[in-house]
């Protein structure tokens, strides 16, 4: 099967009430695991890639990577821009063979933003196979390639202008901010509660009154969530323990993008937890074992531990295991 793009994974999605895990790769051992574990659990698979990623490891590797991916697995797998900038990197990503863009032009005037996802909708439907493109409306706290949103300077989606933004500019999906953020840091101690018995932080709800209110004005209409690691505490617990020093990194609970993939949301974009995955498994083989120095042996880990988290994800918190 060649890669494909997101319409159809996402109708079936809708229906069924579960998400397809959007994961961010930047190496052979990332996509490995992604797809090891996707196709262990027999599920559809987002891979997307960043500009920071197309930087660090060049597009045409990338783009290799995924499609031995697709051969090795016979997947229906999704090659994805994350964060597209403007017209030009979905362009080049179009071109290059992407099945599907995200142009995120979030942070500028609602006119503005109009105007470049159009432009690049008209590009990516008129390219043959259709290319499907995901926007955004609304912006998320932290730091995405060069774009840094302090917290308390990010802005929930106004549901007042989404119907608008769709109609006129034809996108196929829809990144909303409902109080996810991105990072390993995704809400302030001030923010959250913290649990007197771990001493682990609990942050606030994320707004599913947004949410309800989006979707009632686009009937089955594939919604967005970036920012949606959870942070998984026996990662961090790993890394702290083999010599790192994450203090308070809190995500987003799970059963609240559970309880988000059973509603409008047909794509849930993770990338913090599988950093925290990799480099528990890096740490630990490290302390475990001085003496080793061949990347294989710890990198191998690292790899391990990233597929036993997105098996999880998959089954525990989209739901898309078996919806092949
Ligand atoms: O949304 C941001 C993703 O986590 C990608 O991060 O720009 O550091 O590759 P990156
Ligand atoms: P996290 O930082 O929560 O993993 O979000 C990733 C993301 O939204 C990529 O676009
Ligand atoms: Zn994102």
């Amino acid at each position: 099967m060649p890669l494909v793009n997101s319409k159809e994974l996402f109708e079936k999605a809708y229906k069924e009430g579960y998400a397809i895990g959007a994961f961010n790769c930047n190496n052979m051992e990332i996509v490995q695991a992604i797809t090891e574990a996707a196709k262990e659990c027999n599920s559809p698979v987002i891979l997307q890639v960043s500009a920071g990623a197309r930087k660090y490891a060049k597009p045409v590797y990338l783009k290799k990577m995924v499609e031995a991916a697709v051969e090795d697995t016979g997947l229906p797998i999704v090659l994805h821009l994350d964060h597209g900038a403007d017209f030009e990197i979905c362009k080049d990503c179009i071109d290059g063979g992407f099945t599907s863009v995200m142009i995120d032009c979030s942070s500028k005037p609602f006119e503005e933003n109009i105007a470049i996802t159009r432009k690049v909708v008209e590009y990516a439907h008129a390219h043959k196979p259709y290319v499907t493109v995901e926007a955004e409306l609304g912006t998320l706290a932290g730091i995405e390639d060069e774009v840094k949103v302090e917290h308390g300077a990010e802005s929930y989606t106004n549901p007042d202008q989404v119907e608008e933004f769709v109609k006129r500019t034809g996108v196929d999906s829809l990144a909303i901010a409902i109080g996810t953020s991105h990072g390993a840091y995704k809400f302030r101690p001030e923010q959250c509660t913290r649990d007197p018995k771990t001493g682990v932080l609990l942050p606030p709800p994320l707004r599913f009154d947004i949410l309800e209110e989006v979707s009632k004005r686009l009937p089955g209409f594939p919604i967005v969530l970036h920012g949606s690691s959870s942070v998984n505490q026996e990662y961090v617990k790993i890394i702290n323990e083999h010599g790192g020093a994450l203090k308070d990194a809190v995500g987003v609970p799970e059963d609240q993008l559970r309880h988000a993939a059973r509603m409008a949301v047909c794509k849930i974009n993770i990338d913090s937890d599988l950093r925290l995955a990799m480099t528990a498994g890096i740490r630990e083989h490290m302390e475990n074992h001085p003496d080793h120095f061949d990347p294989r042996q710890y990198i191998g880990d690292g790899r391990a531990y990233v597929k036993q988290l997105v098996k999880h994800k998959i089954t525990d918190v989209l739901g898309s295991n078996n919806k092949i």
